[in-house]
Order: C-alpha cells, then structure tokens, then sequence
C-alpha cells in the first residue's frame, strides 16, 4: 500500500480546526487552568518513567479532538501500519523505512521484499557486540601489539551526529576508551584531531552508508595517510573498520571484508544511530548499554504503534506542533534539556527534523500552500537562560519549547539538582504566567519606589506569559531512557510528515550544493571558472587570490 495523499487543508477538521483558532487565539492558558481544575491531569500522559505535560499549550480539549479528527482524516494509522509493515514508503529513493526493525526483538519477523530481515540484523548486533567486546578488553591490538585507547569516528550527517550525541549524552557510562569525531571536510578538523592520536593504538571507524560523501572520503584518506607514515600497508587491516551499504567501495579503499559493518538502504541516515553506525556508541559505552539503548527505543516502538491517539506522546506532541506551525504561524521551536549531557540533542535533531520535514512538494507532486517542517534550535537549560530566553519570554515570536528534565542527577548532587530543577520547574510557570503590571506594582511597591518611576519602568517589566511549553519529565537519563527518548522525537517527525502529505524520507534538497561545489573543486584545479553568477564569480576569483 502507497502512503495515502490528502492535502490536510481539505479536510473537514482542517476546516474546522482552523474557525476553531479564531475562537480559541487569544484565550489565556493560565485563565483555562483557572476554569478546569482537572486540565493538568487530562493533559499529562505518564508512560513507564516518561511523565509528559503538555497541558501548558494554547489549546482547549475541543482543539485536542479536532487534531486528533486531523490524524484520522490523514490516515495516520494506516500510515503507521505501512511503515511496519515494511510497504516501500519512501517511494521517492523507492525504499522501505525500517529504522524500528534494528531495535525489534529478534523473535519478531519484518518483511522485506517477503525476506524476513530480522536474521541479518542480529547478526550484525552480534558481529557488532563481538567486536566491541574484544577491543574494549584489549584482546584486538594494534600494530604494535598494544591495546586500543582512542577511538575515531569519521562520517557526517547522519553518520556522525548520532553516535556523536549518544556517546557525549552517555558520557556518564562511558569506557576507558577515548573517542574522536571527525565529520567537516575543513582539514583545521582532521588535523585537531590528529594532534592528540598515537597511530599505534587508535582505531578508525569510517562511517558512510553511501562510501561516497565527499568529507567522510576526504577524511579517511588523510587518516589513513597519517597513520601509513607510521605503520605499514598491512597494519591497516587492524585500524580501519567501515560501516556501509557500499561493499565494492569499502573494499576499493583498502578495508578488509572481516572488516566492515554492513547496513541497508531501508535505514535512512538520520535514523541510522540504531544500526552498526552506531558501532562507535558500543564502543564507547560497551554493547549492554548499546542495546538498552535499542530496548528504550523498540518499547517506545511499541507504545507509538499500539497506543490510542489520544495517549500516545509522538502523536500528541506532533499535533501540536502542527497547530502552532499552521495555525499560529510559529516558525520554530525549541527544545530545551536541562542537563549538560544532552548539550548535542538540538544539533542532532536538526537533521532528523528539517532535513526530513524541510519539503515544499506534496506527495502528489505538487507544490504545497501551507507551511511544513519546523526549525529546531535550543541548548541545554540552564545556560539557555543566560543567553536567549529573554527573546523567548518578551520577543514578538511565539517560540513552542520541549523542556525535558530528569529526576536524578547521576553523580547525586542534590543540592546542584534541587537548583537546576527548580530553574527546570520555573521557566515554564513563568512562561505560562507571565507577570501582569498588578504583580509587577506590587513587586516596586515593596522596594519603595516611586510612583513616577514604577510608571516609567512598568511597560517592561511586564510579561505578557501565554507561551506554549511541553514537559517532558524523565526518571534518570540512562541509554534506555534516551532510546525511548531519541525514538520519540523519530515518530513526531514521521507523524508530522504524514499530515503534511510530504516525503519525510528523501533530501535531495543537499544535493544542489554538493553538485556545484564538485564543480567548483574542478574548476579550480583547472584555474578557469565558467558559468557562474557575477557575485559567485568574484568571490572565487578574490579567494583564487588569497589562497
Ligand atoms: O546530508 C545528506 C546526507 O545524505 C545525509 O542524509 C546523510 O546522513 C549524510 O549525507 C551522510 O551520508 P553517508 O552516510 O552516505 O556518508
């Protein structure tokens, strides 16, 4: 079965939802908590140690229905059936989408192309689990029979990003291992890296589904460069090891067949951290918590597939996100962790969400005459606050934000949790509430000031409040918990697709750039340029110059 394709703006909730915006805009949330004790609670899904409050949103339970009448109009289920089943739904690159497949059980059975591909991935987790075992002991060494220290992941996109955030995110369970990303074609990358590598006890692990992007190529070879004026040919077999769908090309590069990590064209790339990409996550953290990682996602696997709409945390989440999208006219949002260790989760989540749902053409092929994706930024609180969260509070932009939290610090120190959490608890009542000029009078009168003055300071010290924020609230932060997590954020997007009748799974929009700056590279070894815009041109022309 296709995707179905309906334009979401001809369905009757559609239209409904959006006469229903012009009623419900300008409510107050904080006077909708006054009016329904209940809301909180209504409003707040609590599934295994996931607590998620979205009863801070611009919404009444009449908008909740009318979003979920949206889903069903789009056929959201039948949408999720086809996913799981393994339906070619990426039908633009004619691929399925089974990212959920490398974190199911091995008992369960998917289906490709009628071939159950279950076998294939537990033997790759195995291989996977077999390697990291023997270098994290020291029984693999290096070339001078020393054991591993340092660990360097060379890829970009989706090739890095994830198992770069996991692994800092993880940090707390981390091994003795060090380890190194090396993603951006700027050589000032590569070689910072390299100032801190002993050839002899370092591997590399090239990560590339395609084995063609230009920077994870370009980095590999000046690597293996490095390390060649140190060791000889045949020691490369004991420091390189690839994960890719592109057999022939890894073996072109010199990588044994024992060697590589293989992966499938059903994995996209932004949700490829689950696969043998994430071989650096294993061996960073050991494959126990590599899989606990793969178990939190496949539970929340479980909970998007079997959940009623209206429980079910991805949906949710998503539908909001739609309402402030095409009905608020929001342009962004932010998601906000209060803890250090997610310091890359925003970084990693702009791929997953705009280079998924960055689409201007339905699923019919034509352009589409509302808004799509939604662009993602944040930074861990509460260093956020100190930078842009004032434009969040009194700017002109309504700007919906994920807070996630969790309960325990993992080394314990109460009393720097008590204060982070209550920064934690604190934004979000604040932005809810905002502070009225009552408030704010009442505040000047208690320090003595001056009617003149509490008259010419009031217009900014108010807070008009009213902007929308999700809790999601969280146990302790362990490789299972942001698995389920990683694996939420996965299904928002997929929801969010649907609904827009777009393509979540292609982005030939990166491609464009990549032709012209091959383009650009050749011209320069020919030292003629042809072709281009007068800017371009001179722009080439001026670093010709200087370079
Ligand atoms: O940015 C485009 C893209 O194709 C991403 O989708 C992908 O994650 C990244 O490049 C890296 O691709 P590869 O793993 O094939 O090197």
């Amino acid at each position: 079965m296709a995707l179905p394709s309906i334009n979401p703006t001809t369905t009757k909730a559609w239209q409904k939802l959006q006469q229903h915006f012009e009623a419900v805009k300008d409510l107050k949330m904080k006077d909708l908590f006054a009016q329904n004790l209940t809301r909180a609670n209504q409003m707040t899904i609590k599934w295994e140690d996931f607590y998620v409050d979205y009863s801070k949103n611009r919404i009444t339970p009449q908008t909740l229905e009318l979003l979920l009448e949206l889903a069903e109009e789009t056929k959201l289920k039948e949408a999720i059936d086809a996913q799981y089943s393994g339906e070619v739904i990426n039908k633009t690159e004619g691929r399925e989408v089974l990212h959920t497949a490398l974190r199911a059980k091995a008992t369960d059975s998917i289906l490709v192309d009628g071939k159950n591909v279950m076998p294939e991935v537990i033997a790759v987790k195995q291989k996977i689990e077999t390697f990291s075992n023997q270098i994290i002991s020291g029984a693999l060494k290096g070339y001078t029979n020393k054991p591993f220290t340092d660990i360097v992941n060379i890829g970009i996109g989706g090739s890095d990003l994830g198992p770069a955030m996991v692994v800092e995110s993880l940090q707390y369970y981390k091994n003795h291992l060090t380890t190194h990303f090396v993603s951006n074609v700027d050589g000032d990358h590569v070689n910072e890296v390299i100032k801190n590598l002993n050839p002899e006890t370092t591997l590399f692990v090239i990560v590339s589904k395609t084995f063609t992007t230009q920077e994870t190529l370009s980095n590999a070879n000046t690597l293996r460069t490095w390390f060649l004026n140190h060791a000889k040919q045949e020691d490369v077999a004991k420091h390189f090891v690839a994960v890719s769908t592109n057999i022939e090309k890894v073996k072109d590069f010199g990588i044994d067949e024992a060697n590589i990590f293989p992966m499938w064209n059903w994995v996209g790339g932004r949700f490829s951290l689950w696969s043998a990409v994430g071989l650096t996550i294993s061996l960073s953290i050991g494959y126990k918590n590599f899989n606990s990682l793969l178990e939190g996602a496949n539970k929340m696997d479980i909970h998007f597939n079997t959940e009623a709409f209206d429980n079910n945390i991805p949906v949710i989440l998503a539908l909001l996100s739609v309402w402030y999208n095409n009905f608020f006219n929001a342009e962004s949002e932010a998601i906000i962790p209060y803890t250090q260790y997610l310091t890359q989760f925003a970084t990693y989540l702009q791929q997953g969400i705009m280079e998924s749902n960055g689409k201007s053409v339905d699923r019919n092929g034509n352009p589409v005459d509302y808004q799509t994706g939604t662009i993602i930024w944040g930074e861990p609180g509460t260093n956020s606050q100190h930078a842009f969260f004032q434009l969040i509070h009194q700017g002109t932009k309504l700007i919906p934000a994920d807070f996630i939290g969790f309960a325990k610090a993992l080394h314990g120190n109460q009393d720097h949790q008590d204060k982070l959490m209550s920064n934690f608890f604190a934004q979000t009542e604040a932005l809810l509430n905002g502070k009225s000029k009552e408030e704010v009078i009442a505040e000047f009168k208690t320090q003595n000031l001056s009617e003149d003055k509490i008259q010419s300071l009031l217009p900014f010290k108010e807070f008009e409040g009213n902007k929308p924020t999700n809790t999601i609230f969280i146990e302790k932060l362990t490789p299972e918990s942001l698995g389920k997590l990683i694996a939420m954020y996965e299904h928002k997007i997929f929801v969010q697709g649907i609904i827009w009748n777009i393509y979540s799974y292609d982005q030939f929009g990166v491609e464009l750039g990549k032709q012209l700056a091959n383009k650009i590279l050749k011209e320069f070894k020919e030292d003629a340029f042809a072709n281009h815009d007068a800017s371009t041109l001179n722009l080439l022309e001026h670093y010709k110059k200087l370079s």
